[in-house]
């Protein structure tokens, strides 16, 4: 095969970043030696917490962080994105709850129910249907129909706004409890 044959390189839109947000967790478990680190209680999951900087995301692009034993997408959407969002209707959603943490449990799935800030979204990346990881589309890459994220495992799509859209997850992906400490800095748990 000549080189002439290999495709284009290109971006890949998909990072996963394991380590680097210094988990509150850390110095809880300093705090209180005598906890089960297999099995923490409640109290001690609840106190979990990162620290993310997002400033290096690109539109369009998603960062996987890791929070609590699970991934977390971080997301920086695009203007064609956040419209598509804001497209749809609550009513034609198979969940119309926004699962928000940030929010009342029957907080609706608005796009602005989703977000704080809509160019960024925020969302514990675990399909509700049995837990896999969804892949997230990209232009390059597209994954389902609508825009967000497939699901491998038994076919659920997700749009840009992690609102389920079709296949078997129940729910929308959730939304973590989060707030922004700076600019592009957000505090997660
Ligand atoms: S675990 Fe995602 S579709 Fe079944």
């Amino acid at each position: 095969m000549t080189a002439a044959a290999k495709p284009e390189p290109t971006r890949r839109d998909f990072l996963y970043i394991a380590t680097g947000a210094a988990a509150t967790a850390g110095a809880v478990f300093a705090a209180w030696p005598f906890i089960d680190q297999m099995n923490p209680s409640s109290a001690v999951l609840a106190m979990a917490s990162i620290e993310a900087d997002l400033s290096a995301i690109q539109p369009g692009q998603q960062v996987i962080f890791k929070w609590r034993g699970h991934p977390l997408f971080v997301r920086r959407r695009t203007p064609k994105e956040i419209a598509e969002a804001r497209a749809v209707q609550v009513s034609d959603l198979p969940d119309p709850l926004a699962r928000n943490a940030n929010l009342s449990d029957s907080a609706p799935a608005t796009d602005a129910g989703r977000t704080i800030k809509p160019e960024w979204l925020v969302l514990v990346g675990v399909c509700t249907h049995l837990g896999c990881t969804p892949t997230v589309s990209t232009p390059g890459s597209p994954q389902g129909s609508f825009g967000g994220w497939l699901c491998h495992c038994h076919g659920s799509e997700y749009d840009t706004a992690g609102r389920i859209r079709k296949g078997p997850a129940p729910q929308n992906l959730a939304v973590p409890p989060y707030a922004f400490t700076g600019p592009t800095k957000i505090k997660v748990g």
